[in-house]
């Protein structure tokens, strides 16, 4: 019997890679991490103190036997993502992979009768600056501080993680509630389109920026993951998805394997868009 791995095997093979991911320790954060591990990757999850990225790695160490480390981090304080690099450097000694996954997910139907701030023309400044510097700035900077060490390493890899409202608008009337006038309707809010779309941008920029020091960047677009919504809108997405559903907690897992490994090779500053189809419609 021939034991030695064959060529799926090797373009999907992670083994002694080292793959960090911001907001890891969050609903997908994780997931993406448990494939990258399964893949043979040491998984770095950083993530805010409360959200305990520490037992998340901890979980994740145990369920596939590859060492992970998780650490608290703060995305949006600079000199925080430097002391998360120095400790993984001292404990890995490389960087390989960076997801930035990190975003602020506000939700929209938790907003009060007769207090909708969720509409553009209340958005509160301190919301837009606060959506922006975790899921734009955070993203940046930790570029910025791993990438160096991919490139000065000559080798690595950078997912964004994007949405299928990277490339389309919302549809507001999925937000909508029964009984409020228009003035005070949810509406999903505008710097989650923002920091989306701008993440392509950064995408294709950092792609070509160390193309020559072999780091790809590539963005993924996912749709909606069901996760307990109500009904009431879950059925009206789904008419507007030709698969007809919302996507499974580990069903971008296969997409972020492709990115993050070398079955991507040739693949640099693209946007994969993974979400049932919605935006072909
Ligand atoms: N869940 C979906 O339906 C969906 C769809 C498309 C795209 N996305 C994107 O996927 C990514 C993950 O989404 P999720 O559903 O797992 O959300 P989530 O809220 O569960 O995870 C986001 C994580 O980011 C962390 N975070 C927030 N502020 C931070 C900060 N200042 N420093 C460090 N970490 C911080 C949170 O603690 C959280 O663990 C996000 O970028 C999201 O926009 C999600």
């Amino acid at each position: 019997m021939n034991a030695s791995p064959n060529r799926a095997q090797i373009l999907f093979d992670l083994s002694d890679r080292v793959a960090i991911i911001t907001g890891g320790a969050g609903l997908l954060g994780y997931h993406h991490g448990a494939i990258l591990a399964a893949a043979g990757a040491h998984v770095v999850l950083l993530d805010l103190a409360v959200a305990n990225p520490a037992m998340r790695a901890e979980q994740l160490q145990l369920a596939h036997g590859v060492e992970c480390l998780g650490l608290p981090m703060d995305i949006t304080d600079e000199k925080s993502i430097v002391e998360a690099k120095d400790a993984v450097l001292e404990k890995f000694g490389r960087v390989d992979i960076l997801i930035n996954n990190a975003a602020n997910n506000p939700k929209v139907e938790d907003q009060k009768p007769g207090q909708p701030w969720s509409r553009l023309e209340n958005f509160p400044l301190a919301t837009w600056n606060a959506d922006i510097a975790v899921g734009l700035t955070g993203a940046f900077l930790c570029s910025r501080i791993f990438g160096q060490e991919m490139a000065a390493r000559g080798s690595g890899v950078i997912v964004n993680v994007a949405s299928d409202l990277a490339v389309i608008a919302p549809d507001q009337r999925l937000y909508r509630q029964d009984g409020l006038p228009d003035d005070e309707q949810p509406v999903k809010p505008v710097t989650y389109s923002v920091v989306k779309t701008a993440l392509l941008g950064l995408t294709r920029y950092l792609s070509t920026y160390w193309v020559g020091q072999g780091v790809r960047v590539n963005a993924i677009s996912p749709g909606g993951v069901f996760n307990g919504q109500p009904d009431a809108f879950t059925a009206k997405l789904h008419e507007l998805i030709p698969m007809a559903r919302m996507a499974h907690k580990d069903e971008y897992q296969g997409a972020i394997l492709f990115l993050c490994s070398d079955a991507s090779s040739y693949m640099t500053g693209q946007n994969l868009i993974v979400d049932g189809g919605r935006s072909v419609l």
